[in-house]
């Protein structure tokens, strides 16, 4: 058995075996310090050369990064921090093919991103990706406990969701088929079916946005529930958020600390998320000198300058129907707006989530589809959920890369996701 990089704090004092990569290597005259990473973390090995023997020693100084090697020793605490170290009696490698590319030297986001398939080993982007695993196994398991089912919404469609000009068209036997931007219209017949449920995948935008929030590519997890309003949809997000977060908070302090986060960042003020009225968010990004209209989409920076004036998560309501997708429900006392919500991140960071309450009627709905120059053969389907059974209902959807970003404050999304797919790249 071996004993992870995690485990070796609770083991000292014990012998014990263990194996990764190296990481950094530092000799002292006959002494080598080398830090070696596994999966679930880094652990220092000691290596005196008396104990391992002139050859073995001398092959080791000359080692590249990355090699992997295999050790035995002692778990012991270390004289300075008291974390474990291995002082090692004996090892084995596998000396690598080429010198490591990615060397101690500070590299451009270019050349990492070039060489992501391994700057993902290093130890900040490691701890991400684990955090990554806790933000998503956090969400599938409060959707479960409050009784949504997963609901897998296909990949390859015949239609556009949010837009038609931001589709990622694919040549489907002869015909043209796109990949999905939302599995929120399949998620609405799943409803009828199952109640509750939710679509968690990958999502494709075909937008050219070179941000520093967009990917062509994300993972998006979309619930969506039968008999609920645009207000309990906003108070069911609130909790949502508050126990994702909470739960990935207490699974990865360690990795949380390792990217210079601490667990308490993730904590949110107590109270109900401030639900600001879209018109009043127009008002306020006009007194600070905005050139922006009633009726205009919100911006990046318009977002950024009310996000960071906010204490905590908050959302902006009822925004103007043509600014939202073909399939909101207006508001019965005033039809201009939606009912319709986003979610932004305090901090500046913005938009994480957009949800809302989607319309039940039918004629209205097919009135949206016509003059929104879709095409009503291609949602026949969609208007068969408002001619049987229609009831009122309500959905979202939260990027994970968005809501990752903000608990790591990543400077840019790419970091969120194991291989970004963004306008200005598909590769590796
Ligand atoms: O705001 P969006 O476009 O809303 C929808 O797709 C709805 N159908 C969701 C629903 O109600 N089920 O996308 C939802 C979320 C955004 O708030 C954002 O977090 C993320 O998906 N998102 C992106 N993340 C990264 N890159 C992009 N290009 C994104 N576009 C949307
Ligand atoms: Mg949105």
């Amino acid at each position: 058995m071996y004993t992870t990089a995690r485990d070796a704090r609770h083991r000292i004092g014990s012998e014990a075996s263990v194996r990764g990569w190296i990481l950094s290597k530092q000799a002292r005259g006959k002494l080598a310090f080398l830090s070696i990473r596994d999966g679930t973390g880094t652990l220092q090995l000691v290596c005196e050369k008396s104990r391992l023997g002139d050859d073995v020693f001398d092959e080791l100084r000359g080692l590249a990064l990355e090699t992997p090697l295999e050790a035995e020793g002692m778990l012991a605490a270390r004289p300075d921090t008291g974390d474990p170290e291995l002082q090692v009696e004996s090892l084995s490698f596998r000396p690598s093919e080429a010198e490591y590319p990615i060397g101690r030297k500070e590299h451009g986001p270019e050349f990492l991103m070039e060489n992501r398939h391994l700057w993902i080993r290093a130890p900040r982007q490691a701890a991400i990706l684990r955090i990554r695993d806790s933000l998503e196994f956090a969400c599938e398991e409060f959707l479960r406990k409050e009784g949504f089912v997963r609901f897998d919404a296909p990949l390859i469609t015949p239609t556009a969701c949010e837009g038609t000009t931001e589709l990622f068209e694919l040549g489907y036997f002869g015909k043209s088929a796109y990949l999905s931007q939302s599995g929120q219209l399949y998620s609405e017949a799943g409803i009828a079916a199952l109640e509750k449920v939710y679509s968690f995948g990958p999502c494709f935008r075909a937008e050219k946005s070179v941000t520093r929030r967009h990917l062509t590519e994300f993972w998006g997890v979309e619930p969506e529930a039968a008999f609920v309003s645009a207000e309990e949809n906003m108070a069911f997000q609130e909790l949502f958020i508050r126990a994702i977060l909470g739960k990935v908070a207490s699974e990865r302090g360690d990795d949380l600390r390792l990217i210079g986060r601490d667990p308490a960042d993730l904590e949110l003020k107590s109270g109900a998320f401030p639900v600001i009225l879209y018109d009043d968010a127009i008002s306020e990004l006009k007194s600070a000198g905005r050139d922006i209209f009633w009726g205009d989409d919100l911006s990046v920076e318009d977002e950024a300058i009310l996000a960071s004036k906010a204490a905590s998560p908050f959302f902006i309501y009822k925004y103007p129907v043509a600014c939202r997708a073909f399939y909101i429900e207006p508001d019965p006392s005033r039809p201009e707006v939606a009912l319709s919500s986003d979610c932004l991140m305090h901090e500046g960071f913005g938009e994480i989530i957009t949800g809302g309450q989607r319309a039940s009627d039918y004629a209205f709905l097919k009135s949206r589809i016509v003059e929104q120059g879709l095409k009503l053969d291609d949602f026949e389907w969609y208007l068969d959920l408002r001619r049987y059974g229609s009831v009122p209902h309500s959905g979202f959807g939260m990027g994970i890369e968005r809501m990752l970003r903000w608990i790591c404050r990543l400077h840019h999304i790419r970091e969120a996701i194991p291989f970004a797919r963004t306008p200005l790249r598909c590769s590796p």
